[in-house]
């Protein structure tokens, strides 16, 4: 949620800093803004809208430096309006800031300031941060933030220039990622890693309380209450050619179609077929605490929390380990119950979802052991677990998750297979699952084979502002993922639901021609699935179905069929969400919508 990039060395840094931007626009797009020590003045250039009209007007209106800080918004405290752009200037022009996160006692701060004869421009609280900033400011900036951020409540992850030190930015984080890039006599500062990637690979990751004075001589880490902290040198583990679109039209279609080889990256060196054991060498260290769980309680958002959803399916299935799944927003203030053999597994993409890292916060100081499934690697959730492992599925750049889901599901279904074999689960049926998970990355191509299928179908379908997805057992979680997948990308109003639930209300809103779709994969309830389809076609809505290949009687029954290859039904959700991704990403396309920056939305919501 907002992205900063900030750049100190020899070079022209106007298009380092647009080009970092664009890297981090899935981050946040409403607005943006840049700022530059110019002939010892702080000049700044802010839009609103995307980096595009950034870039127009730094075109018509250039600004030059080899020192400055950007930002692209998204909006919490204003509304994503040029005046709220940041950077933001203190008063007297002299001190610039750029901010991620929110500081919540900013009321406070700046009816103190405007006592002491601050004036304000914007609605923001990072323009009460710069002027807090401000008034400490006596010739020391990093003195002067020390100050400062003593003083504020909330997150953040800053980055400051001042025009008496025209070549230093100082940076600091608490809550909101943060990563200096080191490269030869030169410095990049961002919120995240795919805006540095392009200069170097080798990186300082700021933890919480920890802030840097960077110029292009060099740099020193520190933590907030000024004591000198020795940071490593980190290898950023992705490369310029995974952030980039690669031919393809949205990061969104690049990702799906990504996902046999990204299945295969989470799987790769974890499955011992003949052991008939998964190897999930992230988790050696709490073996022991882990073979002795009670309970596991899942914790996560959105579609991280579908993934969680069918964990809990295939923990209770496989490993018999009663498991919960809860929203991560909801359990941090639950006063949750977490009694000894509790084991919290955080689920996230980017590792950085605030209420996600609460809710581990939260498991940990109740004792619980705290486990992460996390893509980002050197991220603050990835950090703060007992132990974990990660999804190594590479960068996740469109807004909408989609190889990271399928990548939790394998971790998933390796972590069940695992705890089973310590429980309930004999060596030949591991091996079983294991040989079909090994399966996978083969039988997603033969679902993705069917895109342009189920574009013709989503084209019928464009003016409908309501849907349903249903599915039963293990693929009622991936009617929930298909539903939102499409609400979040094309603006259709979709609902998921377990199909049963439908005759408890929802099958109201069943009239001539509304799209259903169904998982009606074979398996245990596909009975009881073709009856809820037989309830919705009495009713004259429209049936999308996603069935298995060999299933030439389901034709009979509904309108349009996407298959895929058999499969043992655990295992099923890694193929059934393949054809709802797609559906969804052509109903947006059809329905001119902005597939990876949808309105609103951001890429890793850092805020609660
Ligand atoms: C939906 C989507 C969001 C995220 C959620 C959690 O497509 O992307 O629902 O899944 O915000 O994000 P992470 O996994 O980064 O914690």
């Amino acid at each position: 949620m907002c992205g900063i990039v900030a750049y100190t060395g020899h070079k022209a840094c106007t298009r380092i800093l647009l080009e970092g931007l664009k890297r981090l626009e899935y981050r946040g797009y409403d607005s943006a803004g840049m700022a530059m020590v110019q002939e010892g003045v702080l000049a700044v250039r802010r839009a609103a809208g995307r980096i595009s009209a950034l870039e127009q007007l730094i075109g018509e209106d250039p600004l030059e430096g080899v020192t400055g800080i950007a930002h692209t918004r998204w909006a919490t405290h204003g509304a994503p309006t040029k005046k709220n752009a940041h950077p933001h200037l203190d008063d007297t022009g002299r001190i610039g800031l750029v901010h991620n996160g929110i500081i919540e006692n900013y009321t406070a701060l700046k009816t103190w300031l405007q006592s002491q004869g601050k004036s304000f421009r914007s609605e923001t609280d990072s323009e009460v941060l710069v002027n807090l900033i401000s008034h400490f400011y006596q010739g020391n900036l990093v003195d002067a933030v020390q100050k400062a951020l003593g003083e504020v409540k909330g997150t953040y992850g800053i980055a400051v220039v001042s025009a008496d030190h025209p070549n230093t930015i100082v940076a600091a984080r608490k809550g909101s990622p943060l990563l200096l890039g080191v490269g030869e006599n030169e410095y990049v500062v961002a919120s995240d890693a795919s805006a540095i990637v392009e200069h170097t690979t080798s990186a300082v990751y700021l933890d919480d309380g920890e802030m840097v004075e960077i110029t292009p001589e060099g740099f020193r880490t520190l933590t907030l209450d000024n004591n000198l902290v020795s940071k490593e040198l980190e290898n950023i583990e992705f490369s310029l050619q995974q952030i980039e679109l690669d031919g393809y039209e949205h990061f969104m279609l690049k990702e799906i179609f990504e996902q046999p080889v990204s299945v295969q990256n989470t799987l790769r060196g974890r499955v011992d077929l003949e052991a008939g054991q998964a190897i999930l060498g992230g988790l050696q260290n709490v073996a022991g605490q882990l073979s002795k769980a009670k309970r596991i309680i899942i914790t996560a958002c959105g579609t991280a929390w579908h993934a969680g959803l069918v964990g809990e399916f295939l923990l209770e299935h496989l490993a018999r380990i009663p498991t919960e799944v809860e929203y991560a927003s909801e359990f941090r203030y639950r006063n949750p119950i977490i009694e000894p053999g509790t084991v919290v597994i955080a689920i996230s993409q980017s590792g950085e979802t605030a209420d996600t890292l609460a809710a581990l916060r939260e498991a940990k100081q109740r004792g619980a052991l705290a486990l992460g499934i996390v893509n980002v690697v050197g991220s603050t959730i990835a950090r703060e677990t007992n132990a974990g492992v990660y999804l190594h599925c590479g960068p996740e750049i469109g807004v909408a998750s989609t190889k990271a889901f399928s990548s939790q599901l394998v971790m998933l279904a390796l972590l069940a297979i695992e705890l089973g074999r310590q429980r309930s689960l004999d060596q030949q049926q591991a091996r079983e699952l294991l040989g079909h998970l090994s399966g996978i990355p083969g039988k997603i191509e033969k679902v993705l084979a069917q895109s342009d299928q189920i574009r013709q179908v989503a084209q019928l379908y464009l003016q409908r502002e309501h849907w349903l997805f249903l599915g039963r057992g293990y693929n009622y979680p991936v009617a929930l993922e298909g539903a939102l997948k499409l609400k979040e990308i094309s603006y259709s109003h979709a609902e998921g639901l377990p199909a049963a639930e439908m005759k408890h209300g929802p099958i109201a809103l069943i009239n001539e021609g509304m799209p259903t779709v169904f998982i009606a994969t074979s398996g245990s309830q596909y009975e009881k699935v073709l009856s809820n389809i037989e309830e919705v076609r009495a009713r004259g809505g429209k049936i999308l179905a996603v069935a298995t290949e060999n299933n030439a009687q389901i034709h009979k029954h509904v309108d349009h069929v996407f298959t895929i290859p058999e499969i043992p039904e655990p295992l099923s959700p890694l193929l059934t969400v393949v054809p709802l991704q797609l559906l969804a990403y052509h109903t947006a396309v059809g329905r001119d919508c902005a597939v990876d920056k949808p309105r609103n939305l951001a890429k890793s919501v850092t805020v609660e």
